[in-house]
């Protein structure tokens, strides 16, 4: 089956589709980005996804490509294109084509908006949930913005490299305090001893996660305790689970971090439970 893409209006190979060497994105990683998971043929929590774009495209001042709702369509077509049953979309939108120059193009100037998707298979992450990830921490060596998805990833590319290298799957980011910021791409949870679902507050300093936002529709309809609050790395590693969020994994645990083993090694029955309702509690759009 031929991969398609969505490039600035049209649908185009995937091996074919293509953006202009002066694009803002390519040289200042000047855009914007959302991923959000696709399962069972339904767009996980689209609303969210879309409202969280409309905030990144504000806060760089970026207009939105087209209507809301005509961008998504485009999802949903690129979606059925690609017969996407399990998987994700990936969006990005940049401020366009320019004369390379550090200062915003001419009003007028059209963003560039490309839509791609891909099926994931389900037995890859079942593994992995069965299993645990483990995780290296790292200072983060991030700008202050990091509220924004935007595209500019370098730091969180070097961190998950780093990742790798270590024998890892994600490198979660510590401030100078020692007190755990999010991972290279995801949202960070512990649960307390007194079985207290913990993650930081999204005011400040972390993307503010959807998957985190819906985890805490879902913990309120579990009836598991919750409160956003601040945790040191010490503090979470001698926490009863840590578990990673994020639109492409839900939530995968975490069994080990910097080679200490977090509570006995194996995935607890917290983010199991919260990983078995969050498909039901989570807004579900259809792509047909
Ligand atoms: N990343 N924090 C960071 C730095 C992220 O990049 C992501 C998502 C998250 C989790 O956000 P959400 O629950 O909305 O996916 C937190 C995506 C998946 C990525 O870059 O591929």
């Amino acid at each position: 089956m031929t991969r398609i893409a969505y490039v600035n209006g049209r649908y185009l190979r995937h091996a074919e589709a293509c953006i202009h060497v002066e694009d803002r994105g390519y040289q200042f990683a000047d855009g914007v980005y959302e991923v959000c998971e696709v399962r069972h043929g339904m767009i996980v929590d689209l609303t969210r996804h879309l409202d969280r774009l409309g905030r990144s495209l504000s806060e760089i001042r970026i207009d939105w490509p087209m209507h809301r709702p005509a961008l998504a369509r485009v999802i949903r077509e690129v979606l059925r294109r690609n017969r996407v049953r399990n998987g994700l979309f990936y969006l990005q939108v940049t401020r366009g084509v320019a004369r390379r120059d550090h200062v915003f193009p001419a009003p007028g100037t059209r963003p560039s908006i490309v839509v791609t998707a891909k099926n994931v298979d389900p037995a890859v992450i079942a593994a992995k949930n069965a299993k645990g990830i483990k995780a290296i921490t790292a200072p983060d060596n991030r700008w202050d913005r990091v509220d924004i998805k935007t595209v500019g990833l370098l730091p969180n590319a070097l961190a998950r490299q780093q990742a790798r290298e270590a024998g890892a799957q994600e490198a979660i980011y510590v401030d100078a305090k020692g007190i755990v910021k999010e991972g290279a791409a995801t949202n960070v949870w512990m649960v307390d001893q007194d079985g207290t679902l913990l993650t930081r507050p999204a005011a400040h300093g972390i993307l503010r996660g959807i998957t985190r936002t819906t985890l805490m529709d879902v913990a309120k309809t579990l009836g598991i305790p919750l409160r956003e609050e601040e945790f040191t790395v010490e503090r979470m590693l001698g926490a009863r689970e840590v578990f990673i969020t994020a639109a492409t994994s839900i939530c995968f645990p975490v069994v080990e971090i910097d080679g200490r083993t977090i509570a006995n090694g194996h995935p607890g029955s917290v983010s199991q439970k919260i990983r078995e309702a969050f498909f039901d509690i989570a807004e579900k759009t259809s792509i047909w």
